[in-house]
C-alpha cells in the first residue's frame, strides 16, 4: 500500500510537533539570534542602530518561548494519544483523577506562560517560570511520553530529544523571566550571552534528534 495513504490521523498528529516547529518557530528563532547580534552591536557602538532592535528582540524570544511551550505540550498530548491507541501497550495506571490531574497540569504550564508575559514584579516573573518548566517536567515524566533514557550516566541520557528540550525550554524560560535584569545588570546580561549560546546549539541538536526520532523510531506507522 502507499504509505502516504496508509498514514492515520494519528499519524498526522505526531507530524503536528516537528512541523509547527520548522514552519513557526525555528524561522523565529532565526530573528531572535539576528536581532541579539544586532542589540550588542548597538551597545558596543559597532553599528548606529535605533533602540527598537532591544524590543523586537525580545518580542521575538517571547514568540520563541511561548511558541516552544505550546508545540511541547502538542508533542507530550501526541505521545498520551498515541500509548492509548497502541493495543499492545500494557498503559499506564490511571485513577479516576488522573487525566483531569493531567489537563490540569498541562492548562497551569500554558497559564503560566501566558502570565510571564504580562506579570511585573520579580518573584512572580521567577515563580511562574519555574511554575510553567515544573509542569512541563511533571507532564514528561509521565510513563506515556517516550524518552531515550532517564540515566545521566549513560550516553543515550545525553542524546535525548525529550532531555535536551527539556533544558532548552527551561533557558528560554529563564530570558523571558530575567527580561529587565538582562538589560539592567551586566552579569546577568553576560550569563545571558551564555545562555544563548546553549540555546542556540540546543536548537540545532532539537532539529538533528528531532528527525533521527521520526526516522529510527518508527513513529509514523
Ligand atoms: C536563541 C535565542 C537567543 C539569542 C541567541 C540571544 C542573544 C542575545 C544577544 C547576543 C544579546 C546582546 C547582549 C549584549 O548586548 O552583549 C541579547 C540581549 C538580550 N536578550 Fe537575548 N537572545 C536569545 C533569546 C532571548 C529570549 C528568549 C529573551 C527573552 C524574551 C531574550 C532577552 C534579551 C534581552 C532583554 C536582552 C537585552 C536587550 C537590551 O539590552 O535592550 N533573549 N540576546
Ligand atoms: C525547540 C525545539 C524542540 C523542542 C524543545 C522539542 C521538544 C520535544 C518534547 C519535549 C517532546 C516529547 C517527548 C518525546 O516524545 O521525546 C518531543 C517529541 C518529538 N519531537 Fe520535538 N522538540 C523540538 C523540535 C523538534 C524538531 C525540529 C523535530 C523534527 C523535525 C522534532 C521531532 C519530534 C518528534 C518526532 C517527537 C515525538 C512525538 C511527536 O511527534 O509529537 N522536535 N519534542
Amino acid at each position: 500500500m502507499d504509505p502516504i495513504e496508509a498514514m492515520a490521523p494519528l499519524d498526522w498528529l505526531a507530524l503536528l510537533h516537528p512541523v509547527l516547529m520548522i514552519l513557526f518557530v525555528y524561522p523565529v528563532v532565526g530573528a531572535t539570534i539576528r536581532l541579539g547580534i544586532l542589540v550588542r552591536e548597538r551597545r558596543l557602538d559597532i553599528n548606529p542602530l535605533p533602540p527598537t532592535v532591544g524590543t523586537e528582540h525580545v518580542d521575538h524570544g517571547r514568540w520563541v518561548t511561548t511558541g516552544t511551550v505550546v508545540l511541547v505540550l502538542v508533542a507530550i498530548l501526541w505521545s498520551f494519544l498515541a500509548t492509548c491507541a497502541n493495543p499492545q501497550s500494557a498503559g499506564a495506571a490511571t485513577g479516576p483523577l488522573r487525566i483531569p490531574g493531567l489537563l490540569l497540569v498541562g492548562a497551569g504550564a500554558l497559564g503560566s506562560c501566558l502570565a510571564l508575559w504580562r506579570v511585573r514584579h520579580p518573584a512572580l516573573r521567577a515563580s511562574f517560570a519555574l511554575l510553567c518548566w515544573a509542569a512541563l517536567l511533571a507532564l514528561g515524566a509521565q510513563p506515556e511520553v517516550w524518552r531515550l533514557s532517564d540515566n545521566p550516566l549513560g550516553f543515550d541520557f545525553w542524546r535525548s530529544h525529550y532531555w535536551s528540550g527539556s533544558l532548552l525550554v527551561g533557558l528560554l524560560l529563564f530570558s523571558m523571566a530575567a527580561r529587565p535584569e538582562i538589560q539592567q545588570r551586566p552579569r546577568l546580561r553576560k550569563l545571558h550571552v551564555t545562555a544563548a549560546f546553549l540555546m542556540a546549539v540546543l536548537l540545532a541538536v532539537q532539529a538533528i534528534t528531532g528527525t533521527r526520532d521520526l526516522l529510527t523510531q518508527g513513529l509514523l506507522g
